[in-house]
């Protein structure tokens, strides 16, 4: 071949490069695809005349591997990590004190990072493979999987058939002769389900997910079958460079995508904490829009000379992390199983669990719900069984996960008493729980002694259940009322309740007698009857004696009170021992009437939201000022939602306010708006 004919040549392959990172990596294609077939045939049929003298990096060349018997092994020339987990706002922060801690280790106060300066790069955590592409003097010559982190496999024939990995990168000679890039080859969602359509159509097992289907289809021993599967890939960072003139992680990401590698268009550079965190939450339900699957994101460090510092443990690296949407499952044994006796009498089987760490916690409980959940899923004692917790919540067995050929206990049956007081259960139709109807159980009596007293209802300190449980056994409380007839000599000697605490516990009682109707109704704990029910009713009656005389129609009557919320406030009062009570608490001083609120109901109708972290005010305070000015507060904005009164950190909600153009109050808006 002339030199000229070679020169032509290259310039057709160079050509054709470009077009493919046009189409595969940049998603703007600039011929149609006849055009681009038309010069590939070309290439080809040159090809096909000069056979001695075809280059591997050639677009032609995707397809060249033979078909091996294994894949060979290939140490990694540094660690390909994996990353630690956080699921929630706490565990992020976490995460941020130890990067800013380990930053300022060591350091002069003049040269101390500040918390709120640090920048991070949030990406995708793409739900597919590992793998590590190699480049010398521009061309792929190696692609490996993670494998175990030090050793992978050599996939370079197969991943040579991915079109978005160039095989050639002339420019980049420019700046190193030997670098790797780091990325996650996976599958979108329609080609899964493609794939799985056309294993079942031949009777073969499907794939279970997208990442199962990428790993099986990477370690595929014949390439031109891997080729017909439309891997794809992400590049995520780079491995080993000869030379590094990067500062940042980000500027290295953007230097990779100018070279022709395909890196996430969703990465992006926050220049602080709460800018990350705001973005992270933004991402909670906007992953299910996206055509393939991420498992949460990555948060990098920015700064290249940070990470360094930071560094890594064994396993993975102090500057990265990732977040996970999902709550985090881990495995334990169960010890015994108990049944919970609720405030309302219902029946909670409770697994009680060998301790483990979840999500920051130890947890040694776990809810197994209902009888017929525990059926369902054959939860028995000495079980290996898969717990969850996600946040606040209460933990929860998702599934048994016993080795095979474990032997197992008996099935759980439920009691047919009630634990506590023997009285016999009682399930009724239509409803998953057992029911002890003993109204005097001693452990439903502890359970809505704890409600009267906690917070949000009539706020009495120092009223644990520790205590509680040596007053209710030693016969001193029964009902709401004996909390106000108890003097300090039934306190004094009571165990782990110092003398301080007793006074401070009898200041608090005192102190609750003043709490007022709306918090009484709620502490109560009568059916259906919240915070927000327990508000309406003391606006609307201003006294327990004018609300116990009204009907089921007065009661109905009135707005947001339904049929059945009207009928349990009729059964509780129809009862003799609740008049009782009500006339005990009376004698004892307690306020059972709620004057009208000069304010009236200046927010009556107005739907809230509260996101983000307010500065005078707690989560429930400023609930219950919106509740008093007849306001409601619910959890997701709406088109319905009239204000989204954001703290800082506020996070998805906001988001959503601005999309649906609902008001959004800052703090200093909430307080104007509240006094009027
Ligand atoms: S950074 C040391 N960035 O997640 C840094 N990893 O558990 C570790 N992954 O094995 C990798 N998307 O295969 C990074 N944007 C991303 C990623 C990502 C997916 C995978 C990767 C790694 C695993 C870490």
């Amino acid at each position: 071949m002339s030199a000229d004919d070679k020169k032509e040549i290259e310039k057709l392959r160079q050509e054709i490069r470009q077009h493919d990172i046009l189409y595969y990596v940049e998603d703007r294609p600039k011929i149609s695809d006849r055009e681009y077939d038309r010069l590939m045939q070309k290439l080809i049929d040159w090809e096909k005349e000069h056979p001695g003298e075809i280059p591997a990096d050639s677009p032609t060349q995707r397809v060249g591997g033979k078909v091996s018997e294994r894949f060979a092994a290939i140490a990694h020339k540094t660690a390909m990590l994996s990353l630690d987990n956080t699921y929630n706002l706490d565990e992020f922060r976490d995460f941020h004190s130890r990067v800013v801690k380990g930053l300022n280790k060591g350091e002069p106060e003049e040269s101390q990072v500040a918390e709120n300066e640090i920048e991070y790069v949030v990406e995708l955590k793409i739900d597919g493979l590992g793998v590590n592409l190699t480049y010398e003097n521009g061309l792929f010559v190696q692609g490996a999987t993670r494998g175990d982190g030090v050793t992978g496999e050599d996939i370079t024939a197969n991943l040579r058939t991915i079109r978005s990995i160039p095989l050639n990168v002339p420019t980049a000679k420019e700046d190193f002769n030997f670098f790797e890039v780091r990325g996650e080859v996976y599958l979108d969602r329609k080609a899964f389900l493609k794939i799985n359509q056309e294993r079942k159509a031949e009777g073969l097992a499907e794939f279970a997910n997208p990442r199962n289907a990428a790993a099986g289809t990477l370690r595929l021993l014949d390439p031109a079958i891997t080729a017909k599967r439309p891997l794809d890939i992400f590049v995520y960072s780079v491995g080993f460079m000869d030379r590094m003139p990067f500062k940042t992680h980000f500027e290295a990401m953007q230097k990779l995508k100018s070279l022709g590698f395909r890196v996430n268009p969703e990465n992006f550079l926050c220049r602080n904490f709460e800018e990350t965190f705001q973005l992270i939450e933004s991402w909670r339900e906007k992953k299910e829009t996206l055509p393939y699957e991420m498992d949460g994101l990555v948060v990098k460090v920015n700064d290249l000379g940070y990470q360094k510092k930071l560094a890594s443990t064994a396993r993975h690296p102090r500057w990265a992390v990732a977040y996970k949407y999902e709550a985090e499952q881990v495995v334990t044994e169960v010890e015994d199983i108990i049944c919970q006796v609720g405030r309302t009498g219902s029946i909670t089987p409770v697994a009680l669990l060998r301790p483990v760490l979840v999500s920051g916690s130890t947890v040694s409980r776990a809810t197994l719900h209902n009888e017929d959940e525990i059926k369902r899923k054959d939860v028995r004692v000495g079980d290996t069984v898969v717990i969850e917790k996600a946040g606040e919540v209460i933990p929860k067995v998702v599934r048994v996960a016993n080795e095979a050929g474990k032997s197992r206990g008996q099935p759980f049956k439920m009691p047919e008493n009630c634990p506590e007081c023997e009285t016999e259960l009682f399930r009724p139709e239509g409803e998953v729980a057992w029911r002890c109807v003993n109204w005097a159980c001693p452990a439903q009596m502890k359970e809505r002694l704890l409600h009267f007293a906690s917070r949000k209802a009539m706020d009495i300190d120092h009223l644990g259940p520790a205590v509680l449980d040596q007053l209710v056994d030693g016969g001193k409380v029964r009902h709401f009322s004996d909390l106000y007839i108890l003097k300090m000599e039934d306190l004094v000697g009571l165990e782990r309740l110092a003398e301080k605490s007793a006074q401070n516990l009898i200041d608090s009682i005192e102190k609750s007698k003043s709490a007022g109707l709306t918090r009484l109704l709620h502490a109560l704990g009568i059916r259906h009857v919240g915070q927000r029910a327990g508000s309406i009713l003391a606006q609307n009656f201003h006294s327990i004696d004018k609300l116990q005389k009204a009907s089921f129609e007065d009661l109905e009557q009135v707005n947001e009170i339904g049929p059945i919320m009207a009928e349990s406030l009729r059964a509780f009062f129809d009862q003799e021992v609740n008049q009782q009570e009500i006339d005990h608490l009376r004698e004892q001083g307690v306020v059972l009437v709620e004057e009208s609120k000069e304010t009236g109901n200046r927010l009556e109708g107005k739907q809230f939201v509260l996101t983000g972290t307010l500065k005078d005010f707690s989560r429930d305070q400023a609930k219950e000022k919106i509740l008093s000015l007849g306001g409601r507060v619910t959890s997701s904005v709406s088109t319905k939602t009239d204000y989204v009164v954001a703290g800082a950190d506020p996070g998805s909600k906001r988001d959503k306010a601005l999309k649906l153009g609902v008001e959004i109050l800052d703090e200093e808006k909430f307080k104007a708006l509240l006094a009027g």
